[in-house]
């Protein structure tokens, strides 16, 4: 298995790079979408092998005091390689200077984060099942 890079708001992303993400969601954004959210992102980390998109992690900050992870994913079949850990150890990096670094997920990912130094805490969320493929049109 060749080795990962990891490249911070690589401008040659392209929308069909999506194909194959957003795994297991019950109305996944289409490749346009996915591309809109990125592009609308603070900044986004993405994982490639010999060029091929193999996962990503983006964030939302005020720039200089709390950052947000919207989105990790890793390709199914380049999952337990490390890459996750990677992205995140990225952004733990990029934002050591911040006073926080948040993300929302489920509990099995809270176990991922854990091991990766964050913290276990309460959340909430207001979601909008409806709009889970488009966002605003
Ligand atoms: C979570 C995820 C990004 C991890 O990526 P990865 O490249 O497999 O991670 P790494 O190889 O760096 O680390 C593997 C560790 O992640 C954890 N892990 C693996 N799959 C996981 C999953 N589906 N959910 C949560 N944690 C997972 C395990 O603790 C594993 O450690 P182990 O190999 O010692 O058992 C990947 O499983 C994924 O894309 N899941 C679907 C999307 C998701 O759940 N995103 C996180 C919510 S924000």
């Amino acid at each position: 298995m060749p080795e990962f890079e990891l490249i911070w708001n690589d401008e040659t992303l392209k929308p069909e790079e999506f194909e194959g993400f957003f795994v297991g969601w019950e109305n996944p954004p289409s490749p346009e979408v996915a591309y809109r959210a990125f592009k609308g992102a603070s900044e986004y980390c993405l994982a490639r092998i010999d060029g091929k998109l193999v996962g990503f992690i983006t964030v939302f900050t005020d720039g200089f005091y709390i950052a947000y992870i919207p989105l990790l994913e890793v390709r199914p079949e380049y999952q337990r390689r490390g890459i996750g850990k990677a992205l995140v150890r990225a952004a733990v990096e990029r934002y050591k200077d911040f006073y926080k670094l948040d993300v929302l997920c489920d509990l099995r990912s809270v176990l991922f984060y854990q091991q990766l130094g964050f913290q276990w805490v309460s959340g909430a969320t207001l979601v909008n099942t409806g709009r889970q493929s488009t966002g605003k049109t």
